[in-house]
């Protein structure tokens, strides 16, 4: 039986980062399955890889495709012994200022395709397999200015913890990946409608330290991950003091980079 590693959101930034760094090891992988829609950029990174690729050119958003993938896994039967899902993205910007179909996009890439990847994969996967959870910082505090974004990563975080303590009898291991701001394409698509907040481009980290740190955690079996220090005292922070006037200071904080950029 064909053993396999499948990464959504490979054509770019973390995804991408994920299956160089994997490829350089993994030899007891058979394929790597490389989900997202551009092909081209799919097609690019399989020529540089060394592991046998399968390509999959679909759009997460769309439930066709959700649906052939499904069919695919039982046509192919493989052992899944890893699922990344990588795919995602976010609009920063406020709630009502952005058309609604690209704020409920982001519900249908970073949960619903996230959840019925994680529940087709399951049944092929065995004792160690691994599944990583693209979450993020924005997951710890309600987010004025990244509401729909940070509300979704929310989700990310409570479902793969809850899904890790699930999982945890049949021995497969569940890791929440929570990165702050990392230097990827992400911001070409976020910032269509808004600015990041200028304070948050000092924490940026790189998707090479993301991916390093999260397949770490997970062959140590964690359930989440926080990636650097300036994240780790900031989920700190959001477990000792109160909430309110953090979303207040942080919505605050929001508008002063607003009006920072307009002097600009
Ligand atoms: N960069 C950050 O600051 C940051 C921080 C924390 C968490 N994250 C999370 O990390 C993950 C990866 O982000 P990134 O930084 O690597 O951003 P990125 O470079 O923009 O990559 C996003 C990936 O998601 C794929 N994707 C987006 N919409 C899709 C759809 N409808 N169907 C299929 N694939 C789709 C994109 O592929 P196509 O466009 O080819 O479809 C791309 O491969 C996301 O879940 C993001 O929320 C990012």
């Amino acid at each position: 039986m064909k053993h396999i590693v499948i990464i959504t959101g490979a054509s770019s930034g973390i995804g991408r980062e994920f299956a160089r760094q994997m490829d350089q090891g993994f030899s007891s992988i058979d394929e790597f399955w490389l989900v997202a829609r551009r092909q081209e950029r799919l097609e690019e990174i399989k020529r540089a890889m060394r592991h046998r690729v399968r390509i999959l050119a679909f759009d997460l958003s769309e439930m066709d495709s959700l649906a052939r993938f499904w069919e695919l896994l039982n046509e192919e039967k493989p052992v899944v012994r890893m699922l990344i899902n990588c795919a995602g993205y976010g609009m920063i910007g406020d709630f009502e200022r952005i058309p609604v179909v690209p704020q409920t996009g982001q519900l249908d890439v970073n949960c619903r395709a996230l959840t019925w990847l994680t529940h087709a994969c399951l049944p092929y996967m065995q004792k160690n397999s691994r599944i990583l959870q693209m979450a993020s910082s924005a997951a710890f505090l309600p987010q004025p200015g990244f509401a729909v974004y940070a509300a979704s990563k929310a989700y990310v975080l409570s479902f793969s913890r809850a899904l890790a303590q699930e999982l945890s009898s049949k021995k497969i291991y569940v890791t929440a990946v929570c990165p702050g701001p990392v230097s990827t394409a992400f911001f070409d698509v976020a910032e269509q409608y808004g600015k990041m907040m200028s304070v948050k481009k000092y924490t940026m980290v790189s998707a090479k330290r993301v991916v390093r740190e999260a397949l770490c955690a997970s062959f140590r079996r964690k359930r989440m991950v926080i990636c650097g220090f300036p994240m780790r005292a900031f989920y700190f922070a959001t477990r000792v003091l109160p909430q309110g006037p953090m979303i207040f200071a942080a919505g605050q904080w929001k508008g002063r980079s607003q009006n920072e950029e307009s002097k600009d």
